[in-house]
């Protein structure tokens, strides 16, 4: 199992993957990329929205999900200094909205990983300049440069599997921070995104997570995020914002629900009723506290 230490930053999951492995993902993410762009936005971003900023109060100010997306995509792009940036890595890249933002705001190179075969062929299939996808685990990826900036949102959900122990998932976590360290120059910030567990007890988490529809993948807790990554990164900003991730679901499944017919009618009942399932119970876990979504800004140490 994982024993990758800050000594020995080659020493981390040895034999396979330590995560979710390739197969389930792909068994989530290949349904088929037209099965997403039913009920995602218009760019496929599969992870909470930014509707608001922290400290705002009263109604979220963003009113739209394809707004609110953008303001996600930016906020993770400002928050690296996208305009001192002329390469970037996104680690989980998904259907690539991030890298083409990036682009667009200036940087000249983004690479982007994914377990997902659908991800990386339709990726491909864009033609975007500048934009390198590789389907290759971030265990794995040995760049021969650095980067002057890491993204990574909705990815760190796949790190670490149902029941490992807690110093083989700090194992894990640590890994991915030296790596990450390793791959970014000198002063480079990693902005990164993730689903936590909340208010929760430890036993009642070990059976919440939704096997059925993501296998393989377990949550981090947000102690464990900044435990390992504090010799590698300065924390310097962090946010818990659950209600990003209850609106952006809410939106999913409206969206979800008024394309039933043609959902059922391209993929079948099973897949509409399992995804409804998922997005219905995700949305209450967030609003009452089971989980929370989590936005690290880290600067690189050293
Ligand atoms: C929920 S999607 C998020 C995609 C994208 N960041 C977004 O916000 O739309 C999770 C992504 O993490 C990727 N992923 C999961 N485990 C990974 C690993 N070990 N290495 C690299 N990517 C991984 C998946 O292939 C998928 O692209």
């Amino acid at each position: 199992m994982a024993t990758g230490t800050s000594d020995n930053p080659s020493a981390a999951p040895a034999a396979g993957y330590a995560g979710a492995p390739p197969e389930a993902i792909q068994f989530h993410y290949d349904v088929g990329v037209d099965f997403y762009r039913i009920w995602l936005d218009p760019l496929l971003v599969y992870s909470a929205a930014r509707w608001r900023g922290p400290l705002e109060q009263g109604p979220p100010s963003i009113r739209t999900l394809e707004e609110a997306q953008l303001a996600k995509l930016d906020f993770h792009l400002d928050a690296v200094r996208v305009q001192e940036c002329a390469s970037l890595l996104d680690v989980g890249c998904g259907w690539g909205a991030l890298m083409k933002r990036a682009r667009d705001r200036g940087v000249e190179r983004a690479v982007g990983l994914t377990l997902s075969q659908d991800q990386e062929d339709y990726v491909r299939t864009q033609q975007w300049s500048g934009i390198e996808v590789r389907r290759e685990s971030y265990e794995v990826f040995a760049p021969e440069q650095p980067f002057d900036a890491i993204v990574s949102i909705g990815a760190f959900e796949h790190f670490v599997r149902p029941g490992y122990e807690p110093a083989q998932r700090q194992a894990i976590y640590r890994n991915f921070f030296e790596r990450c360290r390793g791959w970014l120059r000198k002063g480079g910030v990693l902005s990164l995104q993730s689903i936590c567990w909340g208010y929760v007890d430890r036993a009642y988490a070990a059976k919440a997570v939704p096997v059925w529809i993501f296998p393989d993948s377990d949550l981090p807790w947000p102690s464990e995020v900044f435990e390992a990554a504090n010799p590698f990164f300065d924390v310097i900003y962090a946010e818990s914002r659950g209600e990003d991730y209850a609106l952006t679901l809410r939106e999913w499944l409206k969206r979800l629900r008024a394309n039933k017919a043609e959902i059922i009618a391209a993929h079948g009942e099973k897949l509409f009723d399992q995804y409804e399932k998922y997005l219905r119970r995700c949305t209450y876990a967030f609003e009452n506290n089971t989980v929370t979504l989590m936005r690290f800004v880290m600067s690189r140490r050293g």
